[in-house]
């Protein structure tokens, strides 16, 4: 796309974008790529080189090698946790400030980008790298009805921490290969995609489903959808328009005032 195309698609998108009074937009890797997030693959470096990614991001890894799994996660958070939002997440951010209820954001990442930069209401489908649940249901909890479960925050560290009480083992908020997405989120994230009048599609290849269907359900519900990204991607074909460029350069311009 040479640049006066690249504008001429810009001023339309900007058009859709004052138009709708409801817009989802799906992100993915992409939209971390200017803040300097190493990719699921780049962090399979050194030591970790030697593994597939089933032999660390699996339910089954977890439990075969609790520690592996756990120490490779916690070397990601430390290499995530001084990572700043970049000019694209703060966009959505402020946009949604400025406009409250108008844009609903649904992402692949777990980084925690969009809610460092002041993102509200961010739907992760993938979870969130940050955060840590249990392994299994909480013995304690179901005695309880689905109440008065052990608490994550007071494990006992180690790699994993430990419950002193029952013994389960913390692991992290993410969805491993093989697992459901949360079905609060994905839920949440159909309904803003059928529902919305326009969809951004932004840094995600559109290889990896249900998150890509998403793109799908709105277009088929009667929204514009367009795409942003660098490169071809998988969801070009459910494009209304594809802007091709980094999520750093064009947020700002589309969703700015
Ligand atoms: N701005 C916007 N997009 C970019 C930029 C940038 N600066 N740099 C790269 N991209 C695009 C690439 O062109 C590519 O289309 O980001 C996309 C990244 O694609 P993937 O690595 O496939 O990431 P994603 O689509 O988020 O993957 C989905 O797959 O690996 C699993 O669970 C993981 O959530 C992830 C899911």
């Amino acid at each position: 796309m040479n640049d006066a195309a690249a504008w001429s698609g810009l001023e339309e998108a900007r058009r859709w974008v004052r138009e709708a009074t409801r817009i989802a937009v799906l992100t993915g890797a992409g939209v971390s790529a200017e803040s300097g997030v190493p990719t699921f693959r780049d962090a399979q470096t050194g030591l970790w080189a030697n593994f597939r990614p089933e032999e660390l991001a699996t339910p089954e890894a977890f439990r075969a090698h609790p520690q592996r799994v756990w120490d490779w996660y916690a070397e990601r958070r430390a290499r995530l946790a001084d990572v700043q939002p970049n000019p694209g997440h703060v966009a959505l951010a402020e946009f949604q400030a400025r406009h409250p209820d108008r844009l609903t954001l649904i992402t692949q990442n777990v980084d925690g980008l969009h809610q460092k930069a002041g993102s509200t209401g961010v739907l992760a489908l993938h979870g969130n790298l940050f955060e840590d649940r249990w392994l299994d249901p909480c013995l304690n909890s179901a005695l309880h009805g689905g109440r008065l479960g052990c608490d994550p925050t007071s494990a006992v560290a180690g790699s994993p921490p430990r419950c002193a009480d029952c013994g389960n083992l913390l692991r992290p908020g993410v969805v491993w290969f093989g697992e459901m997405l949360p079905m609060d989120a994905l839920d949440a994230a159909e309904r803003a995609a059928v529902s919305c009048e326009l969809m951004l599609v932004v840094g995600t290849s559109g290889a990896v489903y249900p998150a890509a269907g998403l793109a799908h359900r709105a277009r088929r519900a009667g929204a514009r959808v367009v795409v942003l990204n660098p490169e071809p991607t998988e969801l070009d074909d459910v494009a209304h328009l594809c802007l091709r460029g980094t999520s750093a350069r064009w947020l700002p311009a589309l969703l700015g005032d």
